[in-house]
């Protein structure tokens, strides 16, 4: 019989995260202060961050123990299947193997609680009452809401203004989870009211948001910050999800080719594709897509330099790629996307080759996840479907190659809460790109921090 699901034991699931750092072809430019532009010491980071957090961000050991109390809430849905897409290949008509992880099967439909669970843990440990953070789409405001309510932490959620109006049912989870939300930019921060008296109309960002969800950790002793992306500790956390499926395509008795992934901060991409890095960097012939939209194309079209995480400038300065921390991406419906940064460490593998990256409009993202929907009967987030075309893309090529590839991508998040998205796509009113990016990145970029030495 043919599988279509290759599944591990609860048994079988990885004790240990993989740390990249050690393994990278140089090491990581270090993160430099905001204000001194002085490389940042762990003290800095300490108002916001456990110190459990701090020294995995700079962690040399390659392998990290996963504590027992994570594991067990990790296993009400880990290990997630490594699904087969067989009736996706037979309607492309591709002697391609399609492979994708199924991360839309945790409580909160995507990769995010992997972090979630993990942060909301270091810091009960070390006697933190309160996480908070910023959300997009709100898939992670929604992961952290689960993470907070099993350790028993308060939980505030600033939610990027378009999504917390596209997406009221995300609401509704994080409410059910116990976390109090607010459509950022809100009047609770300096930041907030700083950015509302310049602009009272701007839809939002994440960059905005994190901005409010910093300075609200900053400001109180009994609360830290948590962050679903981007730092080395959040790819960390998420390297489960290549451990998994490296055991599951041995099951299968394959290995992949082509490893895709879509790419917000970049966590889902990094978490799925950073186990594989070692087998390329040594020499076997993986590619690995990071897939983007061309609404907010960081990798294809930023500046590899230091910039800020967020959008006024409290974050430390860190070397990535990135279309300026002032630039504000059309409100497409994949909200998870629409960042002006990537994470430094999946950035440092695109800038030396390793990875290669691409972008997509919405339009032909959405019809992917239909074809997918269709045939593999799973809504995609709109996140996810860009991995989706890029699959599709590299199998229509294999098809007029006649070459029979193995083809993995990684299946970040349902669309179940996405409907409106995909409402608007059936009636033909997505639009590509409402604004000229290009315009507005140069006019960002000429915004960028000056740093010494640059
Ligand atoms: C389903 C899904 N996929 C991908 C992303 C992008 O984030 P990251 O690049 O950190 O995985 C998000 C972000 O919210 C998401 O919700």
């Amino acid at each position: 019989m043919e599988s279509y699901r290759i599944h591990l034991s609860e048994s079988e699931m990885p004790q240990e995260w993989y740390n990249i750092i050690p393994d990278l072809p140089s090491p990581p430019p270090p993160y430099l202060h905001p204000a001194t532009g002085e490389r940042i010491t762990p003290d800095d980071l300490a108002a916001i961050f456990p110190r459990a957090l701090i020294e995995q961000e700079v962690s040399p050991e390659r392998w990290i123990a996963i504590p027992d109390d994570i594991r067990r809430i990790y296993q009400l849905w880990r290990p997630s299947p490594l699904h087969r897409a067989r009736n996706l290949e037979a309607a492309l008509k591709t002697p391609a193997r399609i492979y994708y992880k199924n991360e839309s099967v945790s409580p909160a439909g995507s990769h995010k609680p992997n972090t979630a669970v993990a942060q909301a843990y270091y810091n009960k440990v070390e006697g933190i009452t309160r996480l908070a953070t910023e959300t997009g789409a709100g898939q992670w405001g929604c992961a952290l809401a689960l993470a907070c309510n099993f350790f028993d932490l308060e939980c505030t959620v600033y939610m990027v203004k378009v999504s917390y109006h596209q997406k009221p049912y995300r609401r509704s989870l994080m409410h059910i989870w116990g976390a109090s939300v607010y459509p950022s930019p809100t009047d609770r921060t300096q930041a907030g009211r700083d950015i509302l008296a310049k602009d009272p109309e701007t839809s939002g960002s994440l960059g905005m948001a994190i901005s409010e969800a910093v300075e609200d950790a900053a400001t109180h002793p009994d609360t830290n910050y948590a962050l679903g992306s981007v730092l080395n500790h959040v790819m960390l956390h998420q390297t489960i999800v290549g451990l998994e499926t490296k055991k599951q395509l041995a099951l299968a008795e394959d290995s992949p080719d082509v490893l895709i992934g879509c790419v917000g901060g970049g966590s889902n991409f990094a978490g799925f594709c950073f186990p594989f890095i070692p087998d390329k960097l040594g020499g076997q012939d993986i590619r690995v897509v990071a897939v983007e939209p061309t609404a907010c194309p960081t990798l294809t079209k930023g500046s590899y330099t230091y910039d800020f995480g967020d959008t006024t400038g409290l974050t430390p300065l860190i070397m990535m790629y990135t279309l300026g921390h002032s630039f504000v991406p059309s409100g497409i419906h994949a909200g998870g996307l629409r960042y002006h940064g990537d994470a430094p460490l999946l950035c440092q593998l695109v800038h030396e080759k390793v990875i290669e990256a691409r972008a997509y409009p919405q339009n032909p993202v959405f019809e992917a996840a239909r074809l997918f929907a269709e045939t593999e009967g799973i809504i995609p987030a709109p996140e996810t479907a860009h991995a989706i075309r890029a699959a599709v893309d590299e199998a229509i090529v294999c098809k007029e190659t006649n070459q029979a590839k193995c083809i993995v991508f990684n299946f970040s998040g349902h669309g179940h809460f996405d409907l409106a998205a995909y409402d608007a796509f059936l009636e033909g009113q997505l639009k590509d790109i409402e604004l000229d990016p290009d315009e507005m990145i140069k006019k960002a970029l000429a915004e960028l921090p000056q740093v010494k030495g640059k």
